[in-house]
């Protein structure tokens, strides 16, 4: 089975998560995207799906799934009923690193608004502990030499994305080489250096339930 297959068959099986009548946080990326395209055979069934990237609410859009405004949203519902997102990485307490495509600060902010985190992963995702994928940082620019300093500090090798402006107008630093032994621990302490918009360790708004692809199918952890 490809990458792409067990992808597809993860996509899939987060249908089950969707309750009928609710509205569901949507993630970004291509795992993400193959969700979105299972989530359109249940587009009459949801109120609508609030999207992590302006890219997401162009697909559902171009599904005819309605995208609902998150502070419009919650007007509406006290909290989306479920999250389903991919990750670059997901360590045994479902600790992740996200930001790949660069809507990390999108991704926590809706997930944080949802009951349920749904992450969708094929295996290659799996790691004993999180820092072997770069960890993306989303920066307001002013403060990129600053970060980038506090970053090394820490052991890390940061990298600017080069030609790459997030959906809030900002930048993002990927720090390589980053040993994360305490993932909520290294959370806080790089969201706590001024100018950090976000970073990419979803250990407060970790997974509830990562889906993850195998050639054998699919398995719940
Ligand atoms: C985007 C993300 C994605 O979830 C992450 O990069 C995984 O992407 P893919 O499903 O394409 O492997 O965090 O910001």
């Amino acid at each position: 089975m490809t990458q792409d297959e067990m992808k597809r068959k993860v996509a899939e099986a987060a249908l089950a998560y969707v309750k009928p009548g609710t509205i569901v946080g949507v993630g970004t990326g291509s795992t993400a995207n193959m969700f979105i395209d299972a989530l359109a055979g249940m587009k009459d069934e949801i109120l609508g799906a609030v999207a992590s990237s302006d890219a997401t609410a162009e697909r559902l859009a171009g599904h005819g799934i309605p995208v609902l405004d998150l502070n419009d949203a919650l007007t509406r519902v006290d909290t989306l009923s479920v999250y389903i997102d991919g990750a670059d990485e997901f360590d045994p307490e479902r600790n992740l690193t996200k930001g790949g495509g660069g809507a990390l600060t999108r991704e926590k902010i809706v997930a944080a608004a949802s009951s349920q985190f749904i992450c969708i992963v094929d295996e290659s995702k799996k790691v004993e502990y999180l820092g072997a994928f770069p960890l993306p940082i989303e920066v307001i620019p002013m403060a990129r030499e600053l970060v980038a300093f506090e970053a090394a500090k820490l052991g890390g090798r940061p990298v600017l994305r080069e030609g790459f402006t997030t959906d809030n107008g900002n930048i993002i630093i990927d720090v390589h080489d980053l040993k994360i032994y305490e993932a909520r621990k290294m959370e806080d302490h790089l969201n706590s250096i001024p100018g950090v918009v976000t970073n990419g360790i979803f250990s407060h708004q970790g997974a509830d339930i990562v889906l993850m692809g195998t050639p054998a199918g699919v398995v719940s952890l």
